[in-house]
């Protein structure tokens, strides 16, 4: 049995010195439950809709959001195309997101916005030590204009509050707007008691923001520090329609003024574009400033369970702890080696590593679910793609639900939801920041499961969601399977648990600053965790095996297992969406025989996961079983998909005669063995797999491994999306693997070890170069140019490079590629 001890003198000494140093309460023990209770208290608020440049809610459905609008008043023209909300991927950003983000602490974000002319930045700072209802909160709102001085912009905050309960502005609002703070009160079930004060000019700052007045008043007054208020009450699912409900709040204002003041002499756009005065009890509060030049003005949430308030002079005082905090854990955890440890490269990380932590949402709502359960969807005769297309249009998809899920996401702009495919490979960094945070996310993921074992792989929950996803790919198949990536943290966290057994950890900071440290230094808080996690585990496990299960017997095919071989489901002539490779080329035409090795080698990587949590969690008999499965995949993989002749793994198809035949693209999907650890470090085929890797002109390129082998008849072609370009996640485990393979000693140690000191190198410096060049991370990476394609602002698995940074410099970094 795997249990951490801590050493009883050991742990006296520990506490007697923390106390002497830190001052840091080492004294309070706290149990499994405790852990959790603060852990989710310190979780509760964030800028948990990353959907919206900046937004808040709490991970509590129908309770309050609240969100930001913004937009230079200049002209009249172009404030259609100016009012920022949710993040879009044409609004000519210089770049966006968050340069620092933690989150059980806060996050600094600055938002480039060339066509507004002005870097707007947005602090967000939690106090969740205040109080056991998630604490207070605050976020400063400055603006510093890009060019022109004198840039006037408007800026309206909104909170809407979407379940029952109350939502009242306090303050009085007379009809030329509000001097000084406004102040809105609330409570809800979960949540309390609340305020909410947006600040007015503060004295020290007085002067550096300048309201127009307002054009109710006469032209010739003049107000300074005025605040607009306006309280709407809608139908609760229409409130994340908030951009098209202001616009028609404002186009009546507008008609009302240009009725008093002529079509010839408007008010100039600064005050045409403003809010009428008009503030109560409603479900939808907006306040709105307009500013000449810089600005700043603060929102502060005030939970009425915290003994003290945020104020101002918090906020000031720990955006600066935060920036220290942040920047020496970020040293501490990702290790960045030569000789990528320059200051360039620190700003460079710490945005990849934050936009990635703080895309996390949380999402909650109903989603559309095809259970027919229609015989097609065997998919066991030949021509079956015709066949499935034909049942899905006869069926009415329904709403399930409602679900909610706490995750993090490929991208604000184009995919600001949950994927089961990106989200393993998102927790491999924050794993290492927040192993506790890890936990929750994946639990939140298994628990999206339904009693087959099934986890719908794209999370489109509630009609914000939907509304960004084409109709055609909303609808989720329960015989649909997607590559099983959260099994990798289950690796990654069995790693650190082993580890943790030679180097027990202490606490040094605070329960609230970071629960994960207690939760693994507690004995048995982990393995109760893991405990709850496991049967959703196994179940998903044997789910996949079932419905996912190939055919050895039918065709007659030597092999050592006749179990242990997959297939997709979901294939058409084109397309296999279910192996997250879309377009990668594929066995013509698709037959129900076929074989796929990526499918195989999940499985071989879930095997060899769960024979490790079990082995943890003396679930002895479950292990062996599990190492059993293991087994039989190593020797599967090479019986049904290696090729002897082409040196490669290959799927499997049949063919004219009924007989087994490889069928051969190089790229990613020749790589998935090796990729998950399922190959013997000194054999043969290790060498095989490594001169594939290595030529030029098949998978190498200065700017990362290629998807698909240059010498492929289809490389490039179509939509070229997994036929050439270069994928972060698929380097990130090539690379991870040379790395082990470079440290194992053997025959072809010192192959590897040249091979991932220079794709280490490229890695890193392609998507460096191009996010100095736009300002972004990008979704995949051009194999000739290295330019950065597809979707901007791809801070999901791309942020892996924080990992490949962190990876030790061994081998000749210098070399060229002609050595390798
Ligand atoms: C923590 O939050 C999760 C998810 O919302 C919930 O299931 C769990 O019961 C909470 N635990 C405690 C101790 O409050």
């Amino acid at each position: 049995m795997a249990r951490m001890r801590l050493d009883s003198m050991w742990m006296f000494w520990v506490v007697l010195l923390l106390r002497l140093v830190s001052g840091v309460d080492a004294d309070t023990t706290y149990t499994a439950q405790d852990i959790e209770r603060i852990s989710n208290n310190t979780l509760l608020w964030g800028p948990y809709r990353p959907n919206l440049y900046f937004g808040t809610r709490p991970r509590i459905p129908n309770s309050l959001l609240t969100g930001l609008l913004f937009t230079r008043v200049e002209d009249y023209a172009s404030i259609q195309h100016t009012f920022r909300h949710t993040c879009e991927q044409n609004e000519n950003m210089a770049g966006y997101g968050w340069d620092i983000f933690d989150p059980r602490l806060g996050g600094i974000q600055t938002i480039r916005d060339t066509a507004n002319g002005i870097d707007l930045t947005t602090s967000f700072i939690k106090d969740t030590a205040a109080g056991d209802k998630g604490g207070n909160w605050g976020v400063r709102i400055s603006g510093k204009p890009r060019e022109k001085e004198d840039v006037k912009t408007t800026v309206i905050f909104y909170t809407a509050r979407e379940g029952l309960g109350g939502l009242e502005v306090e303050t009085d609002v007379p009809a030329e707007g509000v001097e000084g703070d406004v102040v809105m009160k609330g409570e809800s079930g979960a949540l309390g008691d609340f305020t909410i004060t947006v600040t007015g000019d503060p004295e020290d700052r007085k002067g550096i923001n300048k309201h127009p007045f307002h054009s109710h008043v006469t032209a010739q007054e003049k107000h300074l520090d005025r605040t607009f208020v306006n309280t709407q009450q809608l139908q609760p699912d229409a409130l994340w329609q908030t951009k098209p409900i202001l616009f028609q709040h404002l186009k009546t204002q507008i008609e009302e003024l240009i009725e008093r003041y002529g079509k010839d002499n408007p008010p100039p756009p600064y005050q045409l574009y403003t809010i009428a005065n008009n503030a109560g009890a409603g479900n939808l509060q907006f306040v709105q400033k307009v500013f000449e030049g810089p600005f700043e003005f603060d929102i502060l949430f005030n939970s009425g369970s915290a003994p003290e308030p945020i104020t101002s002079t918090t906020i000031s005082s720990k955006i600066e702890d935060l920036k220290k905090s942040f920047a020496a854990k970020f040293k501490d955890v990702f290790k960045p080696s030569a000789p990528f440890t320059g200051a360039k490269y620190e700003e460079f990380a710490h945005s990849l590593f934050s936009n990635l932590i703080g895309g996390l949402g949380y999402f909650h709502g109903d989603s559309l679910v095809d259970r027919s359960y229609a015989p097609e969807y065997e998919e066991e005769n030949e021509g079956f793609w015709d066949e499935t297309a034909d049942a899905r249009s006869r069926v009415q998809p329904v709403l399930e639900g409602p679900s909610e899920l706490f995750t993090s996401i490929p991208s604000r702009p184009f995919f600001p939801r949950g994927f089961l495919w990106d989200e393993g490979f998102h927790l491999i960094p924050i794993l290492d920041w927040d192993v506790d945070l890890t936990l929750q996310i994946t639990k939140s993921w298994f628990n999206l499961m339904d009693d087959d074992g099934w986890i719908a792989r794209e999370q489109i929950l509630g009609p914000e969601a939907r509304s960004k996803v084409p109709a055609e790919f909303q609808v989720q198949y329960p015989h649909y399977a997607n590559p099983p990536t959260l099994f990798l943290i289950i690796s990654s966290l069995a790693d650190k648990l082993d580890a943790l057994k030679s180097h027990p950890l202490t606490p040094h900071t605070d329960i609230h600053t970071d629960p994960s440290a207690y939760l693994l230094s507690t004995p048995g808080a982990v393995d109760a965790a893991l405990r709850d996690l496991y049967p959703l585990l196994t179940k998903h496990y044997a789910w996949f095996r079932r419905t996912q299960a190939g055919d050895v017997k039918s065709y007659d095919r030597d092999a050592f297992s006749t179990k242990e071989a997959y297939r997709w489901r979901g294939r058409t002539t084109t397309h296999l969406l279910t192996s997250g490779l879309d377009d990668y080329p594929r066995a013509q035409p698709p037959h129900p025989g076929e074989l796929h090795v990526d499918a195989l080698s999940w499985v071989g990587l879930m095997a060899s996961s769960l024979a490790r949590i079990a082995t943890f969690l003396s679930e002895d008999d479950d292990a062996a079983r599990f190492a059993k499965h293991e087994a039989a995949i190593r020797r599967n993989v090479d019986d049904l998909h290696w090729s002897a002749e082409r040196k490669m793994y290959c799927d499997a198809s049949i063919d004219d005669y009924e007989e087994h035949v490889l069928v051969c693209h190089a790229g990613y999907v020749s790589l998935f063995p090796f990729m998950v650890g399922l190959m013997d470090p000194a054999g043969e085929k290790m060498g095989d797999v490594l001169d594939l890797i290595a030529n030029p002109a098949e998978l190498w390129s200065e700017h990362g491994i290629r998807s698909l082998g240059k010498g492929d008849a289809l490389y490039g072609t179509e939509e070229d999306y997994w036929r050439s370009p270069v994928w972060l996640n698929m380097n990130y485990l090539i690379v991870s693997r040379l790395l082990s393979l470079a440290q194992t000693p053997g025959p072809h140690q010192s192959r590897a070890t040249t091979l991932y000191a220079a794709l280490r190198r490229n890695l890193v410096t392609t998507v460096y170069t191009s996010w100095k060049e736009t300002g972004f991370a990008w979704e995949q990476y051009h194999p000739e140019t290295g330019a950065g394609q597809r979707t901007q602002h791809f801070t999901g698995w791309t942020s892996l490079v924080v990992k490949i940074l962190g990876m030790p410099e061994i081998g000749g970094e210098g070399r060229e590629r002609d050595e390798l």
